[in-house]
């Protein structure tokens, strides 16, 4: 038996530590945070994230072998291994702001374990960090000397997706475990591998040197987000052409060397992550003097930004212009379907442009509204916040799909065309409409990466999204 500990209770650190409890019933395992409210909603039936399957999986575990605390201190002393799962944001001041990873809260973890440690750890890295940071980790535990206590750092980056976080990590593609070629770093890596054998097959278990690790969680968010903005480039062309972006992507993506995940033309990609992770990776390639390798992930962001710049500009032009005083409904706040999560959300930034446009805005989300209201700011008092759709869309000039949730395919967009005010637009950001039968309905449809279907004749339908 273990006692695994786990620093930060966020999307990471709380499912993550639910999944580990509930297939390993001989370790105990506590997560903290300094977050009071987080931790109390952790321990009530209100958890403080909506993921599909969370609920069910916490009521497996929590009181018998996990548990949800504020008292840091207390659990590093006791802890055998330490997960790291603190917040790394982009750094918003001094050198490196706008790009550098943040990483005060991950070094504050990393004093407060040597301040409080008696005993040996296994101190695992499960935040997102740049290449090499486990050196620094590796020299600020051990900077006391030993006195009988040591530290063995893992790099063990954590790939889930919000939204099937259960799923992904009861079946992940692979578990990722990066360790020193030393006697207790490979005794460290099998006391991993042992934890996840509970219920990863070992196949899908892999082992690297630290810095392949690190690396390879910073090149996955990487890869990912390069296949959104490279799909986003072509569905700008393809509005252009009349060729249709669904098309075109179903048609690349059955190559088996391109596949056909990730293709999905949108409104750009949010999430916490992508932009902040890739960021960190340009800052990384400057740091490190390969000026062209940092211009060519850049571009993916820039890419993003533009999509969603884009999208707003069609809106504007295709409502001939002006959209000030005008009431328009978007249906969704969260950064994608089955997450209230809206950090970073292209809903969130659509929604600002909007109101810089002086749009009268709606918003509409099954699960972020709160979230919205929060990351929002000031521009919140601006926004009116509506959770039924029908209701958001009433007297509205246009509706912006913004979240694939699948709720906003199933509405009666026939009772809703009614009630809107005439000409009607739909602008789908998500492509997940049937845009042929809304156009029979009489809306003005916009989709993405697609010809517009008007019912202005020609003059208004070559702008597309
Ligand atoms: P989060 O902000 O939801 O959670 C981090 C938590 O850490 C917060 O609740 C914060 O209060 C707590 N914390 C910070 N410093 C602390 C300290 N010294 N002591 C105790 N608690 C402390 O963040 P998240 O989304 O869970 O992400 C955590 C890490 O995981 C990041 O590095 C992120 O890049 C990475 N990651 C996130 C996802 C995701 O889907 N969100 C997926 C993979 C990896
Ligand atoms: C992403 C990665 O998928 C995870 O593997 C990784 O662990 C995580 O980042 C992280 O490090 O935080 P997440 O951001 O939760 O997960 O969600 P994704 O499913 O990757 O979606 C990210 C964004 O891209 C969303 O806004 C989504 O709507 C958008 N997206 C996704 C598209 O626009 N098109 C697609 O084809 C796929």
């Amino acid at each position: 038996m273990a006692n695994i500990l786990c620093i930060g209770a966020g999307y990471v650190g709380g499912p993550t530590m639910v999944v580990i409890a509930k297939h390993c019933p001989q370790h105990r395992v506590v997560v903290v945070d300094t977050n009071a409210e987080r931790i109390a909603a952790w321990q009530s039936d209100r958890l403080p994230i909506y993921e599909p399957g969370l609920d069910e999986a916490v009521r497996v575990a929590r009181g018998r072998n996990l548990f949800f605390s504020t008292d840091v201190n207390r659990h590093i002393a006791e802890a055998d291994i330490i997960f790291v799962s603190v917040n790394t944001g982009t750094k918003t001041f001094g050198q490196g702001a706008g790009k550098a990873a943040d990483l005060q809260f991950w070094e504050k973890s990393a004093r407060q374990i040597l301040e409080h440690s008696t005993t040996s750890k296994i101190v695992v890295e499960k935040s997102t960090l740049p290449v090499r940071t486990a050196e620094a980790m590796e020299y600020i535990l051990n900077a006391r000397g030993t006195q009988g206590v040591h530290f063995d750092i893992i790099s063990n980056p954590e790939f889930l997706a919000e939204g099937s976080a259960i799923g992904d990590l009861e079946r992940p593609d692979r578990v990722l475990i990066g360790g020193r070629d030393t006697p207790s770093g490979r005794q460290a890596v099998q006391t991993m591998m042992d934890i996840y054998a509970n219920w990863v097959p070992a196949e899908r278990i892999l082992t690297t040197n630290l810095w392949s690790s690190e690396l390879s969680k910073l090149t996955a968010n990487a890869f990912l987000a390069q296949r959104i903005s490279s799909i986003n480039a072509i569905s700008a062309l393809c509005e252009r052409t009349e060729a249709d972006v669904a098309e075109v992507a179903h048609a690349i993506g059955m190559d088996s060397r391109i596949g056909s995940r990730f293709l999905q033309a949108s409104v750009g990609f949010g999430g916490s992550c992508f932009r902040k992770d890739i960021l960190n990776l340009v800052y990384l390639c400057e740091h490190y003097n390969l000026p062209e390798v940092a211009a060519y992930w850049e571009q993916v962001i820039k890419m993003n930004d533009y999509q969603q710049s884009r999208f707003v500009s069609n809106m504007v032009s295709a409502m001939f212009n002006t959209v000030a005083g005008k009431r328009i409904a978007l249906f969704g706040a969260a950064f994608k379907a089955n997450t209230g999560d809206t950090r970073e959300s292209p809903a969130l930034e659509i929604c600002r442009e909007l109101l810089a446009e002086h749009a009268a805005v709606v918003l509409t989300d099954p699960h972020a509204l709160e979230n919205a209201r929060v990351d929002l700011g000031d521009a919140a008092k601006r926004v009116t916040f509506e959770p039924d759709p029908y209701a958001a869309a009433r007297d509205a000039h246009a509706i912006a799909i913004l979240t694939e949730w699948r709720q906003f395919a199933e509405l009666d967009y026939e009772a809703i065309f009614k009630d809107m005010i005439k000409p009607a637009f739909i602008f789908d950001g998500r492509n997940i409409l049937n845009h042929r039968r809304l156009h029979e309905l009489g809306f003005n449809v916009y989709a993405v990466g697609k010809a517009p279907l008007t019912h202005f004749g020609t003059s208004n339908s070559g702008s597309g999204i």
